[in-house]
């Protein structure tokens, strides 16, 4: 692309302008950087799309929460009324808030679905540990940004899901009454607690989302994409310096990102347009029903994209600390075995402290903790991992399996988080829980057991 600094004399009225831009402001440069110069890997399959579809739905989020704010008022006497208003009275109002709350299911698909890519193709490993930890705290904002959002509506569900999770603080020790308090504004959910939610969800975590995302951007174009081969295009380089393997971000995936977009788009409007509340998985029924303080549903649970956790923290009864409390002691004893002297007294007093603290805290506490655990361990992942290949592709076939097990295990932790509570369905979950935790904790062992396939020097592609 033309270099717009130094525009001849008689250049068009175009080129003019953006010397004029160029000289004030890295436009081109940018552009270039990050767009016509920035070389992907060429062999991009599917999963790729969903990073640009997540920047996609971070967008019909604000646009549509703008307008929604514009009409929704932050008091608990108005909140479910003017929700009501949006959808009956103001003008396009309903296709707004169903954008807004489709958005937010499809925030989540989209960023699970992005994130299981990151997984199956070692994504978080070096150089591109910043990347994925960036994306860890995405994730994390992006629980914070909805569970605040579902308040607002202020109907049966919102209220209650709010009551239950910020009670769950209070099983804090010592400071958890204090820190409940701090979040409601007051003793129970009331106006207090919408009001500072309301603060939240459209100022203050939207910033912070937004400045992650551009922070996980900047690192990843620092370092370059990985890709489904796991194979780092920037070891193999033409005269140019340009990446043997690597293509032009624009226009090949920008076109490719275009077509991804509108095929979601279609999904995304057929759920707008035909189905928007999905059978009471998008929107829940109980949540058509204004909130009320003095009458609690008689089964509360979150919405889907929370219910993998929410399992995991009802899984964690007096049974489930029990079996902690034995796995502790059988992880110490094996230490033991492999170590001598002084580190062996550390050990056995470091499981008994363990062992102490687990049966001193109320299980409720502990579910909290693990319930915590399932998302803060996914930051510590391109340590976790010690497999000598990035990719899903050339590890052993029993990774390949353990990688399926993972995925059926945490789809039906959140197919129980949305049951009520059973004595087969806690079993499973805890179960499920310990798999989870097992997966990641035990993966520095795992990873590196098997026959792995030799990585080729270049990605493989076959142009189609
Ligand atoms: C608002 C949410 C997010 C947005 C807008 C976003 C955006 C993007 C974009 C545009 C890319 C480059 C295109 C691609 O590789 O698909 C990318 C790559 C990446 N993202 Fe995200 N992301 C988000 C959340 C996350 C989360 C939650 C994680 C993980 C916890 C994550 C981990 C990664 C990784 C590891 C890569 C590099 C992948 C590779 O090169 O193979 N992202 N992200």
């Amino acid at each position: 692309m033309a270099d717009f600094k130094t525009a001849p004399a008689d250049a068009s009225v175009g080129v003019k302008f953006m010397s004029w831009v160029d000289n004030r402001f890295p436009a081109t440069q940018l552009f270039k950087a990050h767009m016509s110069e920035y070389y992907a890997p060429k062999n991009f399959n599917f999963f790729y799309i969903f990073g640009a579809l997540a920047v996609l739905v971070l967008v019909i989020q604000i646009v549509t929460g703008i307008f929604l704010t514009m009409h929704y008022k932050p008091d608990a006497s108005m909140a479910f009324a003017s929700v009501e208003y949006i959808m009956r009275d103001v003008p396009w109002g309903w296709l707004i808030r169903y954008m807004h709350s489709t958005g937010a299911s499809a925030f989540f698909v989209v960023v699970y679905m992005h994130m299981y890519r990151g997984l199956i193709y070692g994504s978080y490993r070096k150089p591109r540990e910043l990347v994925w930890i960036f994306g860890c705290a995405i994730f994390l904002a992006l629980m914070a940004e909805a569970f605040m959002g579902y308040l607002l509506p202020w109907g049966q569900m919102s209220y209650w899901g709010a009551q239950v999770i910020v009670n769950l603080f209070a099983a804090v020790p010592f400071i958890g009454p204090d820190l409940a308090l701090l979040i409601r504004g007051d003793y129970v959910v009331g106006d207090a607690t919408l009001n500072r939610f309301f603060s939240f969800h459209v100022i203050a975590v939207p910033l912070v989302l937004l400045g992650l995302v551009v922070a996980h951007i900047i690192a990843l174009h620092e370092v370059g994409s990985n890709n489904p081969d796991g194979v780092e295009i920037k070891a193999k380089k033409d005269a140019k310096g340009i990446p043997l393997d690597g293509i032009p971000f624009h226009p090949y995936y920008s076109v490719h990102d275009i077509f991804a977009v509108t095929m979601f788009l279609m999904v995304f409007c057929a759920i707008v347009f035909f189905g928007p509340e999905l059978g009471g998985y998008f929107l829940e029924y109980n949540n058509f029903i204004p909130a009320d303080p003095l009458k609690t549903p008689a089964h509360i649970a979150p919405v889907w994209y929370f219910t993998p956790y929410y399992s995991m923290l009802r899984a964690t009864n007096d049974g489930m600390v029990n079996v902690l409390c034995g796995l502790a002691g059988i992880a110490g004893l094996i230490s033991l075995l492999g170590v001598k002297g002084k580190s062996r007294i550390a050990i056995a007093v470091s499981v008994i402290v363990g062992i102490a603290l687990l049966k001193t805290f109320d299980a409720k506490f502990w579910g909290v903790v693990v319930m915590g655990a399932a998302v803060i361990i996914l930051f510590f992942l391109p340590w976790l991992d010690n497999s000598p290949v990035k990719s899903i592709r050339y590890r052993p076939g029993w990774h390949k399996v353990m990688y399926g097990i993972f995925v059926v295990f945490f789809a039906v932790l959140g197919y129980l988080g949305i049951q009520p509570p059973s004595e087969i369905g806690t079993l499973v979950a805890q179960i499920g829980t310990l798999f989870y935790f097992g997966f990641f904790l035990l993966m520095p062992w795992w990873s590196t057991i098997g026959t792995f396939k030799q990585v080729p020097d270049r990605v493989t592609f076959a142009a189609h």
